[in-house]
Parts: structure tokens; C-alpha cells; sequence
């Protein structure tokens, strides 16, 4: 049984020069987007993936890796790539490559050959789940948040208020876990309200938060315990 990830983010952008820039989590899947730009119906035609000299995806005339009529995927990829049947007679190659690894960032090029330029696509594998957080600790008149982020690069994080104000904070900690970096900010908040932690890539271009409510007005809190326990 395949497991697949329940959450597959995918931000699709566009640079200037035509080039399609693809950002996922990593362990979720990545489409990558391809078409043939006459729209024709490419089910009997040949299309290639690369990534630099590594074969990612062979189509030719039906055959292809995963239905045996085709050897020589590179091991990386095997049995981990697919293209997409029903969209073939609409001239579209786009690939799907799921459960991604962190070695599955590069560039990627598909071609139709012959004498059609290749398209590419980028790939980043690593963008910041949303981070988790907790509270630690508390009395009735603060209470110690933490946010706790990875991803690949390791985000920046930052505590803000609802006011979107950056709250002064502890300095991060950098922790490892099986092989994997997090950074956690701890922060202490004195006033009832919404604060978000949230993570930011920004070589990625990525920013991703959560947000956590905190009732903390120290009397109102009081007189509802008196509420509660005169029942
Ligand atoms: C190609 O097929 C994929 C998968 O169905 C779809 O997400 C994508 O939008 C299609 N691309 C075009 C240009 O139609």
C-alpha cells in the first residue's frame, strides 16, 4: 500500500523568463507542469524528463518505466514518477513525482523531441510546513508560547501579535531530530489575544504561520473559575 502524504503543497509561479518555479514540502508530491504547445494529441509521440544527466521520465508511443516498456530510469526516481494517461491527447507531458526528497531539488527540462526547445521547471524540495505551537507554561497573568519550524533552508521565525507587530521574543534554538534540523522561538505574552508564529524561506519565497489564541485577562479568567466552581 502506497502511503501518501495528506498535505501536498504546491505553490506554482511563474518567473519572467518563462521558467516555472515549483515549491513543496518535502514527502509530499510535486506536479510538474509540461505541454506541447500546439495542444496536439501526444499519445503516440515521445517526450523525455531530465534532471541534468539523470533520466526521470521516458514516454514514447505508450511505453514508458512504469508499465515495463521501458528500462533505464535512473534509481532516484524509480517507481516514484508518473505522467498523466487521460491528459496525453490534450498535448499535456506534466509528470507527477511523489513522496519528494530533499535530493529531488534541480532543474528539470522536458523535451519533445526533435527540434523543440525543452521547457524547465525548477523544483525546490524543503518549503516549511506549517509550524507547530504549544503552550508551555502559565499562570493567569502570562503564559510561554513555542513555535517549533524546519524545512530546507531552515526558515526564520517570528512570534507576532494581532497588530502583525513582531514580539520580542527568545533568541531561536537549533535542535536535530533523525537527521532533520528545527529551530523553536519561545516567547512570553502577558495579554489575551491571537499570536502567530510564522516560518519564512526566503530564498524560497515562502511564509507559512500558525496562529494561536490566548485568554489571559488575569481577572476576567478569575471570575470565570468563580463561575465555574459555583455550579
Ligand atoms: C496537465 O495535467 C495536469 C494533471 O491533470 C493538470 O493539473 C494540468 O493543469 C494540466 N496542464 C494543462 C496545461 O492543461
Amino acid at each position: 500500500m502506497e502511503l501518501l502524504p495528506l498535505v501536498c503543497l504546491c505553490l506554482l509561479s511563474c518567473s519572467g523568463d518563462g521558467s516555472v518555479v515549483v515549491t513543496v514540502e518535502e514527502g509530499s508530491d510535486a506536479m510538474l507542469p509540461c505541454s506541447i504547445n500546439t495542444k496536439e494529441n501526444i499519445e503516440k509521440l515521445t517526450f523525455d524528463w531530465k534532471k541534468g544527466g539523470l533520466e526521470v521520465f521516458f514516454y514514447q508511443n505508450g511505453k514508458h518505466y512504469n508499465n515495463g516498456g521501458r528500462t533505464g530510469q535512473d534509481k532516484q526516481f524509480q517507481g516514484r514518477v508518473f505522467h498523466f494517461e487521460d491528459e496525453l491527447k490534450h498535448g499535456n507531458a506534466s509528470i507527477k513525482i511523489s513522496r519528494t526528497q530533499l535530493t529531488d531539488s534541480g532543474n528539470y527540462a522536458c523535451t519533445f523531441p526533435p527540434n523543440r526547445s525543452p521547457s524547465s521547471v525548477t523544483l525546490h524540495v524543503g518549503a516549511a510546513p506549517r509550524p507547530s505551537v504549544t503552550i508551555l507554561n502559565g499562570t493567569k497573568d502570562w503564559v510561554l508560547l513555542q513555535c517549533e519550524a524546519h524545512g530546507d533552508p531552515l526558515p526564520t521565525v517570528e512570534w507576532k501579535d494581532s497588530d502583525n507587530n513582531t514580539l520580542n521574543a527568545d533568541s531561536p534554538q537549533i535542535s536535530e531530530r533523525r537527521g532533520r534540523s528545527y529551530i523553536t522561538v519561545n516567547v512570553t505574552v502577558t495579554k489575551t489575544g491571537s499570536y502567530s508564529c510564522v516560518a519564512t524561506q526566503g530564498t524560497l519565497s515562502h511564509q507559512i504561520g500558525s496562529q494561536i489564541y490566548v485568554p489571559l485577562a488575569g481577572q476576567w479568567y478569575l471570575n470565570i473559575q468563580t463561575i465555574i466552581h459555583g455550579f
